[in-house]
């Protein structure tokens, strides 16, 4: 297999877009690439100030990489969950993460849970009594509100995320099963800024895991390789295994099936789009982040029963 650029020993190939290239022309490609996607999208400027959510796994390490190459303003965001697994998930991602950013005198910012609230990740999940005994809902939650809650007190224009094509494929593979319509109507690369909260990207949203890990790879990102602990047995892993399956068959099969959702959305062709009027939201009254309650965020409310718990 020979690199389509120069000829020489191809070291990726992907079948998907009939390309094969060799090391150096793949580290070309992967950042010319997201910055065709930024533009397309229309996800941030060379003036915007980008916090880039890493989690010391390799799609967010690349994706702050690769921003930083292409001469983005991008800071950091590490944080921490308190999840140990028996493989200190939490401490290694953390160390991974500060290194990566010391060795390139980058900006990151380490915010930890327990200490803004009180107690780990796990332990919150436990005595909130939510999540059917897996952390991972209570987690999910904690990590947007955040993520946002930060990107805001910071003044940031963007929040990027480290999402993938499998990470997309497999959520709107689960969102069409069940025709959660407003989730539907909400994924996408980028959502726009709101109610106070940061403009959400996801650069990196075109490209397949592989490509990823081969760009990590390749590039010399030292990133952990451990999943989440407690992600086993998840439902995503079990979609993104599925569409693995149809992939393997129809090369190309999944980012056809993303792509062209996000077309039909864009051209309002999707029955679900009137739905967007109706969610309309109203800001929580502890954190003012948007929620649909008329109360409390769902977050608020979580720590609020986490502490009552507690104190009982
Ligand atoms: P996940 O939800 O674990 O699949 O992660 C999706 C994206 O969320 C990653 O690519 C990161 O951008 C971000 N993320 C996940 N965990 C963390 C963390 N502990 N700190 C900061 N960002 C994170
Ligand atoms: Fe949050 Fe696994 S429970 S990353
Ligand atoms: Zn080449
Ligand atoms: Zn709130």
């Amino acid at each position: 297999m020979k690199c389509k650029k120069c000829g020489g020993k191809a070291s990726v190939n992907m079948r998907q877009h009939k390309l094969a290239l060799c090391k150096e022309h793949y580290l070309d490609w992967v950042p010319e690439q997201t910055e065709r996607f930024i533009k397309k999208y229309e996800m941030f400027t060379r003036d915007e100030k980008i916090l880039v959510a890493v989690s010391g796994g390799k799609d967010s390490l690349a994706l702050w990489d690769i921003l930083h190459r292409l001469g983005y303003h991008a800071d950091g965001l590490y944080l921490g969950l308190g999840i140990d697994g028996g493989i200190g998930y939490s401490h290694e991602s953390q160390r991974l993460t500060e290194k990566f950013a010391h060795e390139r005198d980058l900006k990151l910012h380490i915010v930890d849970i327990e200490t803004e609230y009180g107690q780990p990740i796990p332990v919150l999940s436990e005595i909130s009594h939510r999540g059917h005994g897996k952390p991972c809902a209570v987690c999910g939650l904690a990590k947007r509100h955040e993520m946002n809650r930060i990107a805001r007190d910071l003044g940031y224009d963007v929040l990027a995320t480290g999402h993938n094509l499998d990470d997309e494929a497999a959520v709107l593979f689960g969102n069409t099963l069940s025709w959660s319509s407003e989730y539907l109507l909400r994924q996408g690369p980028v959502l726009p800024a709101s109610d106070g909260l940061a403009r959400k990207v996801k650069p990196l949203c075109r490209f397949y895991e592989r490509e990823m890990t081969a760009y990590s790879l390749v590039r010399g990102i030292e990133y952990i390789y451990e999943e989440c602990p407690f992600a086993e047995g998840s439902q995503s892993i079990y979609y993104k295994e599925l569409l693995n399956q149809l992939e393997t068959a129809r090369p190309g099969a999944k980012l056809t099936f993303y792509l062209r959702f996000l077309e039909a959305r864009k051209r309002g062709d999707l029955f679900i789009e009137k739905d967007l009027e109706r969610a309309h939201l109203r800001s929580c009254p502890k954190c003012g982040q948007p929620t649909s309650t008329g109360d409390l965020c769902s977050f608020c409310r979580m720590i609020e029963k986490a502490t009552s718990a507690q104190a009982a």
